[in-house]
């Protein structure tokens, strides 16, 4: 199989599994229990926290697992006091879309900051959002999962900061692919999750600035300083600290040999008549490709290439399924018939030249097949 799909989910790195089976063989302690088996478990989770920290650039301290990403996201805008108004971005995940909406029907007032065509933040929206002071909090995403469009998070926020508005970003796709430093960025709270890192699934963190404080979603339980009660999965998050550790010693590496597949990738895309990359021109990640073939289904593509042994997405793991356009791509001002002809590639670290290569092959013969 070629798995071309990495922003939906990673495999676990086998350095990781190995660093997470003992807890779930043997070291089976609850982490609150005072005797060994529990101090064990509660060590382990201590290292793992460290771990995480150091991914970002953070302290230990400043990190609160959660079962993942959209846990994180939610708990980030319950956390936000979002009193006097919340503003996000147009092409935020559902987990940040959904949770800010809720807001707005118990009586916040949400707006929604647009983008441009290359999926960067607007300064006229967010020249809006300041002017008219009824935003008292702001959620933008580092990076796109669809189209892996990068915000320069760092020059928005000083922008905000100096008008008294709090950013919250979502970094669950940036994180293990650039570099992030929660500090450079000067967020007050920044999501993350292990699945997109190599790591394993039902583990996650919010990074919160210190002296900040969260409204807890889980009541019930002193656990991650009161702010997510429930009886650690000791052994998922020891998998995430392994997989950010070994994020952060391999990043310069990791992003450059995805870079070179990118680079490949793109060259045999231009090839094919008529497609168009999007976000061409704005800074992305390094193992992003999102792009559009007129007079193409995305879906069936997906589903030819997938009879092949092909794995790819035709928009986000989340919104695919569904016959809806893309709402990144709609607020990017894409056509919605060449939104609906979409396909995105997110590579990873296990993916070859030579599986690119075969894969420009099999789209070039399904899009004639199509023609
Ligand atoms: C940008 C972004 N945020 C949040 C999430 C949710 O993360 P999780 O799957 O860990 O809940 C995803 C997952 O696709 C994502 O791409």
């Amino acid at each position: 199989m070629i798995y071309l799909d990495h922003n939906a989910t990673t495999p676990i790195d086998p350095r990781v599994l190995e660093a997470m089976l003992p807890y779930l063989k043997s070291f089976y302690g609850n982490a609150s229990g005072l005797y060994r088996l529990g101090r064990l478990s509660r060590s382990a989770i201590d290292t793992a926290r460290h771990q995480v920290a150091e991914l970002v650039g953070a302290t230990a301290s400043q990190v609160i697992f959660t079962s993942g990403g959209t846990e994180a996201n939610n708990l980030a805008l319950a956390s936000l006091e979002p009193q006097a108004g919340l503003a996000v971005s147009a092409i935020e995940h559902p987990s940040i879309l959904e949770p800010a909406e809720r807001l707005r029907q118990q009586g916040h007032p949400l707006s929604l900051i647009d983008v441009d065509q290359n999926g960067l933040i607007c300064q006229e929206a967010l020249d809006a959002i300041i002017r008219t002071q009824k935003t008292t909090a702001v959620s933008i995403m580092l990076a796109n999962n669809e189209t892996g469009v990068i915000q320069d998070i760092a020059r928005l926020t000083e922008q905000l900061r100096a008008h008294g508005i709090a950013l919250h970003t979502d970094a669950v796709q940036a994180a293990g692919k650039i570099p992030v430093d929660f500090n450079s960025l000067g967020v007050r709270l920044m999501s993350l999750s292990s699945h997109k890192l190599y790591g394993p699934k039902g583990a996650g963190a919010l990074i919160f600035e210190k002296g900040a404080r969260l409204s807890p979603l889980l009541l019930g339980g002193g656990q991650e300083q009161g702010y997510r009660a429930g009886t650690e999965n000791v052994a998922a998050i020891v998998g995430f600290g392994k997989a950010a550790e070994l994020a952060k010693s391999e990043l310069a590496q990791r992003g450059e040999y995805l870079a070179g597949l990118k680079t490949q990738l793109e060259d045999g895309l231009r090839s094919i008549p008529g497609l168009s990359i999007f976000a061409e021109d704005a800074p992305r990640l390094p193992n992003t490709v999102q792009f559009g073939l007129p007079n193409s289904d995305g879906e069936m593509l997906l589903m030819r290439l997938d009879q092949q042994g092909v794995a790819v997405s035709s928009g986000s793991a989340c919104a695919s399924g569904g016959k809806e356009p893309s709402h990144v791509l709609t607020a990017m001002g894409i056509a919605p018939a060449l939104a609906q002809s979409t396909l995105r590639i997110s590579l990873g670290t296990t993916n070859t030249p030579d599986q690119i290569t075969q894969f420009i092959e099999q789209l070039k013969i399904l899009v004639c097949q199509e023609g």
